[in-house]
């Protein structure tokens, strides 16, 4: 059983993850309608792992003999200045996204529920990866600059972006 206090933060986690696939989703959306496909498929890929992650939580809080609670998701951003200005967002998002993580993990410590740490700690180690391939696109980008077909070549390499889901989300 969860207490109260861990059953409302993983609760909340729940929420920012579902708040991150629509914040990718609309990004999608947003590249789409540049006609930046390949961009727009890393974004929808990017969307569908934020709600295998939505689908840890709610798995967990319902294992722990705890309520899952959904609550109104906040509306994403629909437009973004320039593709790099999107990237940007992303790796600033999943660097809060990090702190949220790194607080739930301070959470359970406090509260001594070793085995919630212990659930978190996947978190800890994705979100490692999720800081890093989104930077790696803004390196990419300012790397690019202004050259011509830059874009072009850059979208080529997102487009390849294959949707592989964790062998753990097995429910
Ligand atoms: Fe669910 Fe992108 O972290």
């Amino acid at each position: 059983m969860l207490n109260e206090k861990m059953q409302a933060a993983l609760n909340g986690q729940l929420n920012a993850e579902l708040y991150s696939s629509y914040l990718y989703l609309s990004m999608s959306a947003y590249f789409q309608s540049m006609s930046l496909d390949g961009f727009a498929n890393w974004m929808r890929i990017q969307a569908q792992e934020e709600l295998v992650h939505t689908m840890k939580f709610y798995d967990y809080i319902g294992e722990r003999d705890a309520k899952v609670t959904l609550t109104a998701v906040e509306g994403p951003p629909t437009e973004w200045d320039s593709p790099a200005a999107a990237f940007a967002h992303v790796y600033k998002h999943e660097q809060k996204v990090t702190s949220l993580i790194n607080q739930l993990v301070n959470l359970a410590i406090e509260e001594k529920d070793h085995a919630c740490n212990n659930f978190l700690q996947w978190f800890v180690s994705e979100q490692v990866e999720e800081e890093s391939s989104a930077n790696n696109v803004v390196q990419k980008l300012k790397l690019m600059g202004d050259a011509p077909g830059g874009l072009f070549i850059i979208d080529q390499e997102l487009a390849t972006r294959i949707f592989t889901p964790p062998p753990t989300t097995g429910k």
